[in-house]
């Protein structure tokens, strides 16, 4: 199988988490792509969605799904989003796209995250991918200095505006040892709006496309 039949895959098998009559959490990304076409198939069944992102609020609209503020909505029983990264915690990087802080908003509001991916992004310690951190743009250069202290490696997401007007800097070569404490550390950097480690907030559970099968974990 291609990983995009392994996307397809998790993003049908999602729909089984949806509850009927409810508005839907949906995250950002190709996975979710897959995830956002299977739900226009049972349109008629939710009353709509949160969106994390300008991208996924435009193909939920051209499905003709209605995009509900996350401030006029009272609950949202599961969330949907892919990663970039799991560990076997189920604790998450996630930011590639660049629509981490919109992601981490809706995951905290949401009773059940539910993740999607494929195999190639179960990984036995976080950190191979570059963590994603979104930061005001004038704190830039201080946030840098910062991580550097920590020991890590960030690289400016060049010519990238995150849908909050903010910057990314991806950051390479950090020991993510305890993803927890890591996030809380990142987080408390001023000029930093949030980072990619979905630690504090893991998801509840993880939909893995396999070649035959997708493996749930919890
Ligand atoms: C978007 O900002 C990200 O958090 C995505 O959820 C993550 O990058 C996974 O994207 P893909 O499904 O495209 O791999």
């Amino acid at each position: 199988m291609t990983q995009d039949e392994l996307k397809a895959l998790v993003g049908k098998a999602a729909i089984d988490y949806v509850e009927e009559g409810s508005i839907v959490g949906v995250g950002t990304g190709s996975t979710v792509n897959f995830f956002i076409d299977e739900l226009a198939t049972i349109k008629h069944k939710i009353q709509g969605a949160v969106s994390s992102s300008e991208a996924s609020t435009k193909r939920l609209k051209s499905h003709g799904i209605e995009v509900f503020e996350l401030n006029d909505v009272d609950r949202i029983p599961v969330y949907v989003d892919g990663a970039d990264e799991s560990n076997h915690l189920l604790e998450l990087i996630k930011g590639g796209g660049g629509a981490l802080t919109r992601e981490k908003i809706i995951a905290a509001v949401a009773e059940k995250f539910v993740c999607i991916a494929d195999e190639s992004k179960l990984v036995r310690r976080l950190g191979e991918f570059p963590l994603p951190v979104e930061v005001i743009p004038m704190a830039r250069s201080y946030v840098a200095r910062e991580i550097v202290k920590l020991g890590g490696d960030p690289v400016y997401r060049s010519g990238f505006t995150t849908d909050n007007g903010n910057v990314i800097l991806d950051v390479h070569s950090l020991e993510i040892n305890e993803p927890i404490k890591l996030e809380r550390i990142l987080n408390n950097i001023v000029g930093v709006v949030t980072n990619g480690l979905f630690a504090d907030r893991a998801a509840d559970v993880l939909l893995l496309g396999k070649a035959d099968s997708v493996e749930t974990l919890t």
